[in-house]
């Protein structure tokens, strides 16, 4: 039981690690100063984790910076380390997967039968021609093929790129085509809020602009009708359930790219986030065991992340697989059929760490404590929370009415580009503050510096970079090495830049403050401002527009967009709303603006940037402050004016 510490300010409670946990916990103050002494050494010893053909004998090349490589004389498969090694070392029958649909069909599945699975579908696409250093692309509901087809195309060497399910037809057909990918596996549709939700049309039309594509895999799992293009489309089932259920898998150089991640940037065209195998695979495999405290042989592990994203990568996929743990796959969402959903999951499979994210446990906040309470959650031992600050109050929610008050929770920050948790509490060692990410993991090392790069002290905020390649440290941007340079490593030599504001505290501990770039963080989704201003401004009616997060008690942030007509068009909440719905479509529901604002002006400077921390302001009914930059200043009060009408 931890010790109660409750404060009057929610950001004052603390809490130690309990004593069961401290006592056998996987990481110790021990493994914390042997990292920081020698990183290398360290890094080189969590390799071992994995099984390799070829050892590695070096660890980090660093000779090239920011192009860095790790392990680069060993080889691997990634597949064979999630999967068939585990058979061969005497786990056939443990549970890899236990798979709930949202309508509540479920599925089991052993070590021995996923492996099983992944042969036989890597036999399938090494049928329709897929070999090593081709693309394919990704675009399912969270159902075991997602994860399957993800270990297919590693086994083979293929990078995959998984698309998040609620992206819409162009997002898709960009991305397909920045990959250049020739194979897409998607699915006739997936169980949402109760219902059937197809995706296959949205392939079929992002298809029209691929012409890269040669072959679609449909995997069939509502049964809707389903319209299959002759010669390009074929069914999972035929590709694949027919194949034999062994396939010798190649080792690969740790350097063999795994897989490409798109997500926002600060201008409107997706980043290609690439991923190789040796190091992702450790710094995933080791931070899963370490910031979870993960016993393999007794945990059953939920994190509620979708496969469209970094999380769904590293900690549903790679990090749990690796370590051999059994893990819940849910395919729906948290209120189908009732608002206790998740807390039935955890019941029912005795779920003893749950990882999920600020906004989820916001919603839950909202629906009242009294749902969860009406189901056991004593399984529960361990918690983690990702993708956005975690306020406090949240966070002592999460703590009381999920964790009982008797689970640590480990609030980690990474993002797509490290692959790996980078900030988070140990859970045997720290006393946790809520809202706190506390401090970087063994082997990691960051620090808050000035704009011009110099260390700040404790208690003053500035810019988080981290000063260590790490292992599962992004390589390039797919195709656009100046850009990766150019992001990252431009501003501040050879330490990265997160783009995070972040501040230590008294202790040294570390607070992230949130973006400092034009990235939005919406439900914990990452969200370029321009891309949303490029949706806008290809709307028949729209001359310009500008786009700012506002924040918001429930996603975080939410997107408010600040649009000026082409006259002609008129002003009216039809026409709001339909710019709203013009977005949804064009990127994804997840980009639909929270607001359209129609205004006549925007506020602008003198060099004629739109000065977007004014918006911001307006947005969240603030005091507009300084505008003596501005080359007007009367717009704002016309933009104020206007929007009351
Ligand atoms: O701003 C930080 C925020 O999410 C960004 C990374 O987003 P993405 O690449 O989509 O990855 C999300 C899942 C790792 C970061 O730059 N972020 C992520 N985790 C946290 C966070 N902000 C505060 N606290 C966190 N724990």
């Amino acid at each position: 039981m931890t010790a109660d510490t409750r404060a009057t300010d929610p950001a004052d409670h603390r809490y130690p690690p309990p004593a069961e946990l401290a006592a056998h916990a996987n990481v110790t103050q021990e493994t914390l100063d042997t990292a920081a002494a020698d990183p290398e050494a360290f890094w080189a010893e969590q390799a071992k984790r994995l099984t390799w053909g070829t050892e590695p004998t070096e660890t980090l090349d660093w000779s090239n910076p920011p192009f860095a490589k790790w392990y680069a004389d060993g080889t691997l498969n990634a597949a064979y380390n999630c999967a068939d090694r585990h058979v061969e070392n005497g786990l056939g029958d443990r549970v890899a997967i236990h798979f709930e649909g949202e309508p509540g069909d479920n599925r089991d599945i052993t070590y021995a039968e996923l492996t099983a699975e992944v042969c036989r579908a890597a036999n399938g696409l090494a049928s329709l021609g897929v070999k090593s250093g081709d693309r394919v692309a990704i675009y399912l509901p969270m159902i075991p093929e997602a994860v399957i087809s993800m270990l297919a195309c590693a086994r083979l060497g293929a990078i995959h790129t998984v698309i998040f399910g609620g992206f819409s037809a162009d997002a898709l057909s960009t991305r397909i085509n920045d990959c250049g990918v020739e194979v897409v596996i998607t699915a006739d549709g997936g169980y949402r809020r109760g219902s059937p939700s197809a995706l296959k049309p949205a392939v079929d039309k992002a298809l029209q602009s691929t012409p890269g594509v040669r072959q679609v895999v449909v995997v069939k799992r509502t049964g809707q009708d389903t319209e299959m293009a002759e010669g390009r489309d074929v069914w999972w089932d035929d590709v694949v359930a027919t194949q034999p259920s062994e396939h010798t898998p190649e080792m690969f150089p740790a350097e063999h790219p795994l897989f490409v991640m798109y997500t926002s940037g600060s201008t409107g065209k997706p980043k290609g986030i690439l991923h190789t195998t040796g190091g992702y695979l450790v710094g995933t495999t080791y931070t899963m065991w370490a910031t979870y405290d993960l016993k393999p042989e007794t945990d059953v592990y939920w994190c509620t992340a979708d496969i469209g994203w970094i999380t769904g990568h590293s900690y549903v996929t790679y990090g749990p697989l690796a370590n051999a743990a059994t893990q819940v796959l849910y395919e729906g969402t948290p209120d189908a059929p009732h608002k206790g959903r998740w807390w039935e999951v955890i019941d029912k499979y005795k779920v003893t760490i749950l990882h999920t994210a600020p906004t989820a446990i916001r919603t839950f906040m909202k629906w009242g404590e009294e749902i969860p309470a009406k189901f056991d959650l004593s399984s529960l031992r361990m918690m983690g929370s990702v993708g956005e600050p975690i306020n406090p109050e949240a966070y002592n929610w999460y703590h009381e009415h999920i964790g009982r008050g008797r689970c640590p929770i480990a609030d980690t920050w990474w993002q797509t580009e490290t692959g790996m948790h980078m900030i988070a509490p140990m859970p045997g060692i720290e006393t946790a503050k809520p809202g706190s990410a506390m401090t970087p993991v063994p082997g990691v090392a960051v620090d808050v510096v000035d704009d011009e790069g110099h260390s700040l002290p404790n208690g003053e905020s500035g810019l988080l970079v981290v000063t260590k390649p790490w292992p599962a440290m992004l390589r390039t941007l797919w195709g656009d090495d100046q850009r990766y340079i150019d992001t990252y490593w431009a501003r501040f030599g050879d330490r990265y830049f997160a783009g995070d504001g972040a501040k230590k505290d008294e202790d040294g501990d570390i607070w992230l403050l949130g973006r400092v770039d034009d990235v939005m963080n919406v439900s914990g989704h990452r969200m370029s401002t321009a891309e949303i201003e490029s949706s806008l401004v290809g709307h028949e009616a729209v001359a310009e527009a500008a786009v700012v997060g506002a924040s918001d008690p429930t996603t975080g942030q939410a997107i408010v967009a600040f649009v000026i007509l082409i006259s002609g068009f008129e002003a009216s909440d039809e026409m709001a709303a339909e710019l709203r719905n013009h977005v949804g479509k064009d990127i994804g529901p997840i980009a639909k603006p929270r607001q359209v604002m129609i205004v006549d002006e925007l506020p602008k400077t003198r060099s004629g940037k739109i000065m977007r921390r004014l918006l911001r302001d307006i947005a969240e009914n603030r005091d507009i402050g300084d505008v003596t930059t501005l080359t007007d200043s009367t717009v704002m009060d016309s933009i104020a004016k206007g929007l009351k009408k």
